[in-house]
């Protein structure tokens, strides 16, 4: 029997972080497969930094990433790019990650091909039609498309089994982003660049991104940070902006040049990981971050008012705050005024993963030909 052919597509930062330890395990198994790499760049240079990083070298770079782009054309030219690619390499598994709008126009991709794909991350849920949007019918399309599923956690699984997803095809194997995490914590120790890391002051980091948070919800979050450092001498609020024009705008709008606030660019994931490390307490909409930061004991406070990773919530590490400025400002005010609660949500446990996933994920590849 040859080699198993596994053409890996992804396309946006957190597909490549969560996709390259995976990547390079299956690289490192290469009398059983032959892995060719395919990125659409969704993202260009929040991605790229990640291909660095990782010492990926894609052999196929789709290049589709426009200037606020919108849904339609990117799930249009993902699925048509990806058509030529699927032709060209012909293999015998497609995997995806996640629920960007890259994994769901690859998986529908894939099955158009009739090639089985398999689901990185499969089985997260908040049940909610638009929160995240669009995220939410990524998942469930792409879990639909998919042949292989693996599943995070017992929870994710489960929604796979209630998704009608047949039990033999769910293997529950951990979060490659947790693998990643520790790989690069141990691995690459960086300085963030034009951030003093010597300060008296406590590390607030917030990053925000969310479709659902465009609008007034990025203003609130704004005005929230801006009353937390006129109240509290003794903090900075660290944020890496993200491109997406629809945040980038409102923040810089409302909080640039402003005492005791840094807004800085996308740190490339080693010198964001210093940064986690860093920080006193996180603030975030993004899921990734969510993952993560139970790994370091740290506290974080989610900018949203639902969350398919209910794991870390269930452990004490993350509670869900929304976007509501006055909501935002008490719950980060409580952990700045009382030990105790700090202490409690500061508990270094990670439900996620042990820095396995990958290792788990291969073996069941081995399997599939
Ligand atoms: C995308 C994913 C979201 C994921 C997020 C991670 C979809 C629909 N959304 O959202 O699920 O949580 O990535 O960050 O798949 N841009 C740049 N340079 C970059 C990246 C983005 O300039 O390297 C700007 C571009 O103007 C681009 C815009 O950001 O058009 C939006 O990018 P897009 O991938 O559509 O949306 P995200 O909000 O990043
Ligand atoms: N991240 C990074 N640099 C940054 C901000 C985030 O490397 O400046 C990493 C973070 O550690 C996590 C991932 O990017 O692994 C999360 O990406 P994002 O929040 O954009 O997407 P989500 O996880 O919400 O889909």
């Amino acid at each position: 029997m040859g080699k198993t052919k596994v053409l890996t597509i992804f396309g946006t930062r957190p597909e490549a972080i969560k996709m390259a330890p995976l990547i390079k395990e299956i690289q490192k198994n290469s009398g059983d497969f032959e892995s060719i790499v395919c990125v659409t760049a969704q993202h260009r240079e929040i991605l790229d930094q990640v291909l660095e990083l990782f010492d990926i070298k894609p052999d196929f770079d789709l290049n589709i990433m426009k200037n606020n782009q919108n849904l339609w054309s990117l799930t249009s030219d993902v699925l048509l790019k990806t058509k030529e690619v699927i032709e060209k390499v012909q293999p015998d598994v497609v995997l995806v990650h996640g629920d960007t709008t890259t994994s769901m126009a690859a998986a529908l991709s894939a099955f158009y091909a009739k090639i089985p794909a398999g689901h990185v991350e499969a089985g997260l849920r908040t049940f909610d039609k638009y929160y995240p949007f669009p995220e939410e019918i990524n998942r469930v399309f792409t879990d639909s498309l998919c042949t292989y599923h693996f599943a995070p956690t017992d929870k994710s699984c489960e929604n796979l089994i209630k998704s009608q997803i047949p039990k033999e095809h769910i293997y529950k194997t951990g979060n490659t982003v947790i693998d990643a995490l520790l790989y690069t914590v141990e691995n690459h120790k960086e300085e963030v660049d034009g951030l003093e890391p010597d300060t008296n002051l406590k590390t607030i980091l917030l990053t925000s991104h969310r479709r659902e948070n465009f609008g007034e919800p990025i203003r609130e979050i704004c005005k929230a940070v801006l009353e937390l450092v006129e109240r509290n001498k003794n903090i900075r609020i660290v944020y890496p902006v993200h491109p997406n024009p629809n945040v980038r705008g409102p923040v810089y709008e409302l909080l640039d040049k402003k005492e005791r606030i840094h807004l800085i660019k996308p740190l490339e994931y080693a010198q964001f990981c210093t940064l986690m490390k860093q920080s006193h307490i996180i603030l975030t909409d993004s899921g990734g971050v969510q993952e993560e930061a139970p790994s370091l004991g740290k506290p974080v406070l989610v900018l949203r008012d639902t969350t398919e990773r209910p794991e870390a919530i269930e452990y004490g590490t993350v509670k869900l705050v929304g976007t509501d400025k006055n909501k935002i400002i008490s719950a980060v005010q409580v952990l700045l005024d009382d030990d105790d609660e700090y202490k409690k949500m500061a508990e270094s446990v990670n439900p996620y993963g042990d820095g396995l996933a990958s290792k788990r994920i291969v073996e069941v590849l081995k399997k599939v030909k």
